[in-house]
């Protein structure tokens, strides 16, 4: 829907090699709304330690305990509802499209139409949205999360 919006609202982007790397897959599978996002142009290109983790996605010390982050440009929301657990989820709400917004009160917010939906398993806390967010599967080594 044109009303989504891929603002990276918090923290600095941690997906300098990314997307040509092992989650083009993963994104072709997630791309459930239509229309290529591809802001690359206005990320600046943090080069952090990421850079040369072979298409880590993010570092356990970005995802927040009993919160998590959206991954705007993968698609992907990463979550740890406990210590040392990580989940990860489509960030395209099952509703109408949108891509979910941010991680708070242990709920993935969808700002179109205020669906919610667990950290933990992506079930339907709230709003309209009539399914789950599906599960993506991601590994995480040492410090490092990237899809499986
Ligand atoms: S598209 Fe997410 S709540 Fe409507």
């Amino acid at each position: 829907m044109t009303s989504a919006s891929f603002h990276p609202a918090s923290g600095p982007a941690r997906r300098t090699v990314v997307a040509a790397a092992g989650a083009a897959g993963l994104a072709a599978a997630l791309t459930a709304c239509g229309g290529s996002d591809d802001d690359a142009s206005s990320e600046s290109a943090t080069g952090g330690e990421n850079a040369g983790a072979g298409g880590a996605l993010a570092a356990t010390a970005d995802i927040p305990e009993g919160g998590g982050k959206v991954f705007a440009d993968q698609k992907i929301v990463v979550t740890q509802p406990t210590a040392g657990e990580f989940k990860a989820f489509s960030a395209v709400c099952t509703h109408q499209g949108c891509a979910v917004k941010d991680v708070s009160d242990g709920v993935i917010n969808c700002p179109c139409h205020n669906s919610k939906f667990s950290i933990t398993d992506g079930s339907v806390q709230g709003g309209p949205a009539p399914k789950p967010l599906p599960a993506v599967q991601i590994t995480v080594s040492g410090d490092s999360i990237r899809p499986a």
